[in-house]
């Protein structure tokens, strides 16, 4: 693979992440060569062995709500859409955080719309009851909440914070996410504040968000790594027909050559890629990937640089009504299912469940390039 950067003398690994430039996750992005990728598969399936091992880190994602003050034009639970919705009660969430305990989980992951029903007293009291009545690790995902609210949720024990960017093309961004009332959006400001209050911070974007180009695509995974980030979750993007974006399918606002494809392949690529611009950070397979490929989807992720995998604890009869977007794999299991399921296909794939809250272990690398 002379020329792409990635082959470094023996002991030299180390340097792979800055050896990728962005005229080489370019090329990469742009690779169709099955053959080819195969040494950016291997490149990163030893990357992530090497850095974070062969644990596979389980965060039981619990949907708390799906209502949402916001209204992306891609999203099945933008806040205009007339649809059936859902809170979950307070004893209903501390349900969910029990069965995580008993299925083996190292994590809960709090996420909803940017619901505002969801008070900070509320939130709170469940970062409460997780850190005092179990061993988990405790994630928020609740949108562009107050620095109030950040500080106070951190105070309670909060360990981390999930706010994907979708993407940096700040013109692309604010096409599809329109301001709320007076409020700017402003989620990479929102992740730089979650780093200087101590959390954890995961970001992430869509593959083949309809505009989005390579050059675009290889600046969101360079930005991963400017922003220090502990997780990055991407999975492809999946038209939603009851949405703006998902109805605006044809008109593209780029060439057809230009334009990502949202597909599997892309996906993983985007992982493999973050994998090795950021080597130690915790990157899910996630579901929209095995539902874009729903036979082994979550495998690929996997053996392509994932350490993570977030099986669904929310309760199976509200599951349908959180459709970010259509089919969404396992939207008709238990939870029960999910984990019989994902222990299986771990073990088939080598690896092993992982135990602990499972949170960045940082390389010397890192530690050096962090700010
Ligand atoms: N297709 C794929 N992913 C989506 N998300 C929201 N809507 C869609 C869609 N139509 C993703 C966004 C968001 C996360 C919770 O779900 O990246 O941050
Ligand atoms: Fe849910 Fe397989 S992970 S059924």
């Amino acid at each position: 693979m002379q020329g792409t950067g990635i082959r470094l003398p023996a002991g030299k690994e180390e340097m792979i992440p800055q050896s990728l430039t962005r005229d080489v996750v370019l090329w990469w992005l742009r690779e169709n060569d099955e053959t080819k990728l195969e040494t950016l598969w291997q490149e990163a399936d030893r990357t992530r062995k090497e850095y974070v091992g062969d644990a596979v880190h389980l965060r039981g994602l619990i949907e708390m709500s799906s209502f949402c003050r916001r209204d992306c034009h891609y999203c099945g639970i933008r806040g205009s859409r007339q649809i059936d919705r859902y809170r979950l009660s307070e004893a209903e969430v501390e349900e969910c955080v029990r069965l995580g305990v008993r299925l083996g989980y190292g994590t809960v992951v709090l996420q909803a719309g940017e619901d505002p029903g969801l008070s900070r007293e509320r939130i709170t009291r469940h970062i409460r009851f997780i850190k005092s009545e179990t061993p988990l690790a405790a994630t928020l995902s609740l949108g562009e909440r107050s620095d109030a609210e950040l500080a106070e949720w951190r105070e309670a024990g909060a360990d981390r914070y999930l706010l994907r960017y979708e993407t940096s093309d700040m013109a692309l961004f604010r096409r599809i996410h329109p301001d709320c009332g007076t409020e700017v959006s402003d989620r990479i400001e929102f992740l730089r504040r979650l780093k200087r209050l101590g959390y954890e911070a995961g970001s992430g974007v869509m593959v083949g968000i309809p505009g989005q180009s390579f050059e675009t695509l290889a600046d969101d995974i360079l930005l991963f790594r400017e922003l220090d980030l502990d997780m990055v979750g991407v999975g492809p993007y999946l038209a939603h027909p009851d949405t703006p974006l998902g109805r605006a399918a044809a008109p593209l606002s780029l060439p057809p050559r230009e334009q990502v494809p949202a597909t599997d392949v892309m996906t993983t690529k985007t992982i493999a890629l973050t994998r090795l611009v950021c080597p130690d950070v915790n990157i899910p397979s996630t579901t929209a990937l095995a539902t874009v490929n729903t036979e082994n989807g979550r495998e690929l992720g996997l053996e392509r640089g994932a350490n993570v995998w977030m099986p669904n604890l929310t309760p199976t009869r509200y599951r349908a009504l959180y459709e970010i977007y259509p089919d969404k794999a396992c939207a008709g299991d238990t939870a029960e299912e999910c984990q019989a399921c994902l222990l299986r296909r771990i073990a088939s794939l080598g690896r092993v469940p992982g135990t602990g809250p499972g949170g960045r272990v940082r390389t010397a690398d890192s530690r050096s390039n962090a700010r």
